[in-house]
């Protein structure tokens, strides 16, 4: 992109101004404070609203020099014909202040400032215009590239560090890998983690070792002291000393032994024994004898018993068929009443008769005879119907009746004579049963007990006397046994002194071990020293091929510039900067003319690399001799005292 023209109206202090570059070249010279700076300004303002100094807050509008007061009413005006891609592109902006009449108020009142946006002349959106600028090249680029001072001057060096890898590219861990065959040993610790990391934890291991290391022979001198002197000690002595020590123990622990489980107590013991075993046996006797004179009486007296439970149960079987039998005999009796007098009310009957004397059918009289002899043989059938019922009533009762009482009544006699038997038995069989009990009752009585057996007495009576002399006994031994215990007790203390000096010997030996563990120990430990050296060494290596290939890689790119990307610290580690160099001097301390090439030089490779050429404003050129080529359109402001007013020469490049 390069600039053709570029009108500038009421920006800071140029009123108007029109710089006719015809895409090629300039120097424009003026003394100080002749607006050359603005210039750059205006363009950048028209670009992204920023100044050369990368601020968006600046005064843009004119200020009264006398005064010190802003100028207002004025619009700011800046316009750019521009050749991008073989095409003209024509930018403008506005800025004006607003000026609005509230409601019912005379006077405008000022409410901010607005710019207007233009592209080929047509109004745009502040948006579209700045999409517009973006595809030429992004804020950021085109700010590096238009003014060779920015990335210098106003970019940390994190992003001036992140700007050069991402042009010349980061060294890769297998690009670094890949120039000596011994770095391969960091291959597989590389994948876990950076080779800062892998340092950091190689100088702890490192200095943790030489730590543990240096500690060894203090250690071993310590155990060394701490080993008992064992030069002058007989173990062997030691060990019969204990030998026989023991021996008397056993032979004290023995004497004890025999007083607490002495011949007297258990002989005692045994005797106590027998005498319980022989009292006991002879109550059991006494026991199963009374048993058994008592069971054939009680076996009678069950027998009695039963046969007693029969004839109750035989009694109340006869009493129940007698009032059975006593039921009947009344309801027969009842029976013979009735019959009595269904035959009384037969027997009562008298025969009466009415004739009809005339006949119904003829209406004539009945003849006398005729009459009478109806009357005689009604008679006759009467008496002969009364006499017979008076003879069924009677057969019935002779026949029937009768019989069934006579044989009830003699049923219930033979009842009676049962129920009589019964009771009899009943009675004998009761009287064998209180006799049978007297009978047991007195054989009770009459048995001996145990107690009173003279042989039992006695046996009861010697338990005890044999019982008085064990307890005499063990009280007389409680005392002996105390003193033995207290003698066992000594002889232990003396036992446990002889081991004590006898586990001496354990302690030396283990103590010259521990020497040897601890010499061993100092060996590996010097070993896996002598290989995190080893490790460190190439770790070192590692950094300063990365530091190598990245310093020839991205020294490659510049002409003038170099760049420091690594600090060595005073530990020997790496720190990342960023710092710009010129034959070896740092930034800071570059004379001007260095500082602008450098910046020159940086632009021209970022050009290349964003693939766009921006017009680069290169400010206070008066300090340079002599320029390094650049591809893109330059614009060097020149301080000049002749010229009062700016004077612009174009010029064409050198090809
Ligand atoms: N808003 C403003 N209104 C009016 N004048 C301004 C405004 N801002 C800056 N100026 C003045 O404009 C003049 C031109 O400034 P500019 O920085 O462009 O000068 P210059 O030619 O670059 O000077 P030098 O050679 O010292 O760099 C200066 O006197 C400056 O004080
Ligand atoms: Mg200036």
């Amino acid at each position: 992109m390069k600039i053709n023209k570029l009108e500038i109206t009421n920006f800071k202090g140029i009123k108007s101004f029109e710089l006719d570059l015809k895409c090629q070249d300039a120097m424009i010279s003026g003394r100080n404070e002749s607006g050359k700076t603005t210039i750059m300004d205006a363009f950048l303002w028209l670009m992204f609203g920023r100044d050369s100094l990368d601020q968006t807050n600046f005064e843009i509008k004119p200020i009264n020099q006398t005064t010190g007061e802003t100028m207002h009413g004025l619009e700011t005006v800046v316009e750019g014909e521009l050749e991008h891609e073989g095409k003209t592109l024509l930018l403008q902006k506005v800025y004006y202040e607003k000026w609005t009449k509230e409601r019912g108020s005379v006077e405008k009142v000022f409410t901010g400032h607005t710019t207007d946006y233009y592209i080929n002349q047509v109004p745009v959106k502040q948006s579209e215009y700045q999409e517009k600028i973006n595809s030429i090249a992004k804020e950021n680029v085109f700010k590096l590239l238009s003014n060779p001072l920015n990335f210098n001057e106003n970019m940390s060096w994190t992003d001036r560090r992140n700007l050069l890898l991402s042009v010349a590219g980061n060294v890769g861990k297998k690009e670094i890998m890949a120039t000596n065959e011994k770095l391969r040993e960091l291959e597989e610790i590389l994948k876990e983690r950076e080779i800062d990391e892998h340092k950091r934890v190689l100088a702890a291991t490192i200095k943790g070792l030489n730590n543990d290391i240096e500690k060894i022979p203090t250690r071993i001198d310590e155990t060394n002291r701490n080993r008992p002197d064992i030069s002058e000690i007989d173990f062997n002595a030691l060990q019969g000393e204990i030998a026989a020590l023991r021996a008397e123990q056993d032979k004290v622990r023995g004497k004890a032994n025999d007083i607490k489980f002495g011949a007297e107590l258990s002989k005692l013991t045994l005797e106590s024994a027998q005498t319980e075993t022989a009292a006991i046996k002879l109550s059991n006797k006494y026991s199963s004898d009374n048993e058994l004179a008592l069971k054939q009486l009680r076996n009678e007296h069950t027998d009695i018993s039963n046969a007693t439970d029969v004839k109750e149960r035989d009694l109340r079987a006869y009493q129940s068929a007698k009032e059975g039998l006593a039921r009947s005999l009344e309801n027969y009796d009842e029976q013979k009443k009735e019959l009595l007098k269904q035959w009384e009310e037969v027997n009562n009957r008298t025969f009466t008769i009415s004739l009809e004397e005339v006949c119904p059918a003829c209406g004539q009289d009945i003849p006398k005879e005729s009459l009478e002899e109806t009357r005689e043989k009604a008679l006759k059938d009467f008496n002969l119907k009364k006499s017979k019922q008076l003879e069924e009533i009677v057969t019935k009762g002779k026949t029937i009746i009768n019989p069934l009482i006579e044989q009830t009544m003699a049923t219930l006699k033979t009842s009676e004579e049962n129920i009589a038997r019964v009771l009899k038995d009943i009675e004998d069989v009761k009287k064998r049963l209180q006799a049978k009990d007297d009978d047991i009752t007195t054989l009770q009585k009459s048995q001996k007990t145990v107690q009173d057996d003279p042989a039992y007495v006695s046996l009861m009576e010697k338990a005890k006397g044999i019982e008085g002399n064990i307890s005499k006994l063990k009280a007389g031994v409680y005392d002996q046994e105390k003193e033995l215990a207290a003698e066992i007790e000594k002889i232990e203390k003396e036992i446990i002194a002889v081991q004590e000096r006898l586990a001496l010997k354990d302690q030396n030996t283990k103590a010259l071990e521990r020497i040897e563990e601890l010499k061993l120990e100092e060996r590996a430990l010097a070993k896996q020293l002598e290989q995190a050296q080893k490790q460190l060494d190439l770790v070192n290596l590692y950094i300063k091929t990365q530091v190598d290939l990245l310093d020839s890689k991205i020294n490659t790119k510049f002409e003038l510039a170099r760049f420091k990307l690594f600090e060595v610290q005073v530990n020997g580690g790496l720190r990342e900067c960023c710092e710009t160099l010129y034959k070896g001097i740092p930034y800071s301390s570059m004379n001007n003319a260095a500082r602008i090439n450098v910046g020159l030089d940086i632009s021209r490779t970022l050009a290349k690399h964003y693939g766009v050429n921006i017009p680069c404003f290169c400010d206070n050129a008066e300090s340079v001799d002599d320029y390094i080529e650049m591809d893109g359109q330059m614009i060097f402001l020149y301080v000049s005292k002749e010229h009062k007013q700016l004077e612009v020469k174009l010029f064409q490049k050198e090809n």
